[in-house]
C-alpha cells in the first residue's frame, strides 16, 4: 500500500563526491559483476568543488523509471544501471509516515517508480570521474528514499554502476579491496583515513586541452587484461607491495613515499596502456610537460616537493602537501601553461581560489611577470604553451556522500519532472 503525501510524491536529494585514485584500478576479473584484479587507494576531492547532485523521487503516479543527467533524458536500460537498481530495490526497507499519510512496504519497491535528476557541478566532458561520483550519489539517495539499513552494502551496489564509484561512498583516503569471493559480496570500499586526518593536502587539477575522444576505461581496462603481459605483472606483483607501503604513508600521513607512490602508479598504469595491443595513448603533450615540469622541480630538490596522477584522458591532477607548496607549484603551472590573451584569471583558476592571492598572482599582468621557475637553467625548457590547459581547479581531500536540504531538490514535488 502507498498512501501519498499532498505532494503525492516523496522526494530525497543528495550529493556525492569523485575521486582520484593514487594507487590504480585497471583490469576486472569479471565484467558483469566489476570485480578487479588488484586492490586500489583514492582520495576524495571536496564536493564543494567537483560533485553530483542527485534527486530521486517516488511515487505511485510514475509508469516507469526515469533519468535526466544535467537536464537531458538519459535511458536507463544499460546493464550498469539496471543491476543497481534491481540491487537497491532487494535492499529496500519499510517507510512508514503516519503524519505524511506514506505506508510503503519493503516490497512495495519493486512495483514502484522512481525518477532520477543528477547534476554535475563540473563539465561531465572535462574527464573528471563523473560515472563515479553519478553512481555513488545515484545509489546513496536511492538508499535513503528506500530506507536502505545496510549502508555498508552501498559501495558493492555502486561498484556495479562503475568500479571506482564504490570509493566515492567514503571521504578521506579509502581502499577498494579486490575481494576473493566469485559473487563480489567482499569487493568493497573501506575508508582508511577521514578528510581531516591530512588536511593539509592541497589538490591542484590541471584540465588539459584536447580534441581527441579517448577511449573508454571500460573498453580500455578489457584490452589490457587481454594483452598486456605487464599489467600481470603488476597486479600480481607490483600493486599488493604498494597497497601496504601506501596505506602506511597515508597513517603516518609520510608526503615523500606518498608522493613517489602516486606517480611511480600513475606512470605504470600509463605503461600498461603503452603493452596494451594496439596501444592506448592517455595522456598528450601537454600531459608529458606537467610531468617534466614537475620532475625538474623535485630533481632539483632532493625530494618530491609535488606528486601528479594521470587516469583514463590528459588531465594531470597534482598533490602538494601544504599551501605554501601549492603556490609554488601554480606559480610554475601558471608560468609554462598561461591562460590566452583575453582569457578571464576568475574562471582559469576556479575552486579554492584563495590560493592565486597566496600565490601572489591577482591579476593576468601578474601572470605575465612570473620569472621562469630557478630549476629552469636551460633555455630550451623555456617555451610556454598558453592555451594548453584549458583551467585549473584548486581543491583538498573531502567528505563522502551526504543528504541535501529540499530546496536543492532538481525535481519539481508537483510534476515529478526536472525544474
Ligand atoms: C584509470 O571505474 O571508470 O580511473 O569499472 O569499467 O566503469 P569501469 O571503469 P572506471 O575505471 C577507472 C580507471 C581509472 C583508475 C581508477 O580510478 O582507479
Amino acid at each position: 500500500m502507498f498512501q501519498v503525501s499532498g505532494e503525492g510524491m516523496l522526494m530525497v536529494t543528495a550529493r556525492a563526491p569523485t575521486n582520484i585514485a593514487v594507487i590504480k584500478y585497471w583490469g576486472k576479473r569479471d565484467e558483469s559483476l566489476i570485480l578487479p584484479i588488484n586492490d586500489s587507494i583514492s582520495v576524495t576531492l571536496d564536493p564543494d568543488h567537483l560533485c553530483t547532485t542527485t534527486t530521486v523521487a517516488v511515487s505511485p503516479n510514475f509508469e516507469s523509471d526515469r533519468m535526466w543527467l544535467n537536464g537531458k533524458e538519459i535511458s536507463l536500460s544499460g546493464g550498469r544501471y539496471q543491476s543497481c537498481l534491481k540491487e537497491i530495490r532487494q535492499q529496500a526497507g519499510d517507510v512508514i509516515d503516519e503524519n505524511k499519510g506514506i505506508c510503503i512496504k519493503g516490497e512495495d519497491w519493486q512495483k514502484l517508480h522512481v525518477h532520477i535528476a543528477s547534476y554535475n557541478n563540473f563539465p561531465t566532458a572535462a574527464g573528471l570521474a563523473s560515472s563515479a561520483a553519478g553512481f555513488a550519489c545515484l545509489v546513496y539517495a536511492l538508499s535513503k528514499l528506500m530506507n536502505v539499513k545496510e549502508q555498508y552494502e552501498l559501495s558493492a551496489i555502486a561498484r556495479q554502476g562503475s568500479g571506482s564509484a564504490c570509493r566515492s561512498l567514503y571521504g578521506g583516503f579509502v581502499k577498494w579491496a579486490m575481494g576473493n569471493d566469485v559473487n563480489g559480496s567482499d569487493s568493497i570500499a573501506i575508508q582508511l583515513a577521514r578528510e581531516t586526518h591530512w588536511s593539509d593536502l592541497v589538490i591542484l587539477i590541471a584540465v588539459v586541452s584536447s580534441h581527441q575522444k579517448e577511449i573508454s576505461s571500460t573498453t580500455g581496462m578489457r584490452e589490457s587484461v587481454e594483452t598486456s603481459e605487464l599489467l600481470l605483472q603488476r597486479s600480481q606483483n607490483i600493486v599488493p607491495k604498494r597497497i601496504k607501503q601506501m596505506e602506511e604513508a597515508i597513517r603516518n600521513r609520510d608526503f615523500t613515499t606518498f608522493a613517489k607512490l602516486t606517480s611511480a602508479d600513475s606512470n605504470q598504469f600509463h605503461a600498461v596502456c603503452l603493452d596494451t595491443s594496439p596501444p592506448i595513448f592517455y595522456m598528450n603533450n601537454t600531459s608529458h610537460r606537467i610531468i617534466n615540469c614537475i620532475e625538474r622541480w623535485n630533481q632539483s630538490e632532493g625530494t618530491p616537493q609535488v606528486s601528479y596522477t594521470f587516469d583514463a584522458g590528459p588531465n594531470a591532477v597534482m598533490f602538494a602537501p601544504n599551501r605554501k607548496v601549492a603556490s609554488l607549484l601554480l606559480q610554475r603551472l601558471l608560468f609554462y601553461f598561461p591562460p590566452l590573451p583575453g582569457d578571464d584569471l576568475s574562471s582559469f583558476v576556479i575552486g579554492d581560489q584563495s590560493i592565486l592571492q597566496e600565490a601572489g598572482i591577482g591579476s593576468m599582468k601578474d601572470v605575465q611577470s612570473l620569472s621562469p621557475p630557478p630549476e629552469t637553467k636551460d633555455s630550451k625548457f623555456l617555451s610556454k604553451h598558453g592555451g594548453s590547459v584549458s583551467y585549473f581547479i584548486c581543491t583538498r581531500p573531502g567528505r563522502g556522500p551526504e543528504l541535501r536540504a529540499h530546496g536543492d531538490a532538481l525535481i519539481h514535488p508537483q510534476t515529478g519532472l526536472p525544474k
